[in-house]
């Protein structure tokens, strides 16, 4: 038996040196070392085996187990360790390549010019105030004095979602919400998005407006003035040319609106500014006592300015795109250059 048992050890380490997967090598070890496995069977024989050979046997027996595992545990090390080194090898980090750069998010041209017109118009002491782009009839157009049957509706192409409830064609109705809510003084900016059905390289269907108004005793058109004209300066230097054209709106009276000069041409004309030399940004006028009326301000004792201009095109303007659309089209490369 004892022969039967070196032999066993000596086969199973035989047959390791030629295995060199961990499978392999773990199927060897239930064949030699496992219940059904060689070296019980060769155990199955103590019983004939006389009383004091038994001692001897057992401690023989327990040598090959000890070995043939020892033999296959350094085996399956071996292995390990060469798959460890091929990967190393095979995935080497070159730790002296410069880092991939991360994709740094930033502000769209619009965002980023709501909050410079908000920060410039907070710092002359205005507040900041908004209202619902789903707008009833009567704040977007009855309250600011154009009834039903008023040709100023056709100023604006509005989109309805039914009889008296549309799409806000402008900010305007922000004017008469905070009226309702705040007594004079009041000095609020509204910014938002408005919606109308027009489409060119100046007009997109939707595009956002900032509403401003101040109303308290002895407001006049002087102030107006001097706070647009502020606030131009403010966003392209004092060089740019700024011109107060007359105009008509029926909650303002008397009404202007305000060019810029086209700083995609300097003034030569291009098709952004339809050959003229100026572009259109915003309209204002000193607020109709009619409105007053529909909220309940006395108005023999106050009286207000107010203006809406166009964010788009003052981000226009401002970064010199020549077509409005390209704000809308979410085309990287575009965005990335701001
Ligand atoms: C108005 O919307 C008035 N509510 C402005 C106002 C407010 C006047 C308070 C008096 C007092 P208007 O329709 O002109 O006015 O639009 C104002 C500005 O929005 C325009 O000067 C222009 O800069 C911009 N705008 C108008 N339509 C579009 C459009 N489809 N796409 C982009 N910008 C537009
Ligand atoms: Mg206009």
């Amino acid at each position: 038996m004892i022969d039967d048992l070196k032999q066993l050890n000596e086969s199973a380490l035989n047959k390791l040196k030629e295995l060199n997967s961990i499978d392999e090598i773990l199927n060897l070890k239930i064949e030699y070392l496992g219940k059904k496995g060689h070296l019980t069977s060769v155990l199955r024989n103590m019983s004939k085996v006389s009383k004091e050979m038994r001692p001897e046997i057992g401690k023989v027996a327990n040598e090959v187990k000890k070995s043939v595992e020892a033999s296959i545990d350094a085996a399956v090390e071996t292995i390990k360790d060469a798959d460890k080194n091929k990967s190393l090898s095979e995935k080497l980090i070159d730790v002296t390549l410069p880092g991939r750069r991360g994709q740094l998010g930033r502000l769209h041209p619009i965002t980023a010019v709501i909050e410079e017109i908000k920060d410039t118009f907070q710092r002359f002491g205005f507040e900041i105030e908004e209202g619902p782009e789903i707008e009833t009839d009567y704040y977007n157009f009855e309250a600011l004095n154009i009834p039903k049957d008023h040709p100023a509706r056709d100023m604006q192409d509005t989109f309805y979602i039914s009889k008296d409830q549309v799409l806000r064609t402008h900010t305007s109705p922000v004017q008469i919400r905070t009226f309702e809510k705040q007594d004079p003084p009041v000095k609020i900016i509204a910014p938002g998005r408005v919606y109308r059905c027009d489409s060119d390289v100046t007009h997109s269907p939707m595009f956002h407006q900032v509403e401003g108004f101040l109303v308290d005793t002895d407001v006049t058109f002087g102030d107006l003035k001097g706070i647009l004209v502020a606030f131009i300066h403010q966003m392209f230097g004092d060089k740019i040319g700024v011109r107060f054209r007359p105009s008509y709106f029926p909650f303002t009276e008397p009404s202007a609106e305000v060019d810029m000069q086209c700083v995609i041409c300097m003034g030569k004309g291009c098709r952004v500014c339809s050959k003229t030399g100026w572009l259109e940004i915003l309209g204002c006028g000193m607020i109709n006592p009619a409105l007053f009326e529909y909220v309940k301000y006395d108005t023999e004792k106050y009286t207000g300015f107010a203006f809406g201009m166009g964010v788009e095109r003052i981000a226009m303007l401002k970064y010199q795109i020549n077509d409005i659309r390209l704000l809308f089209e979410n085309n990287m490369r575009f965005l990335r250059q701001f």
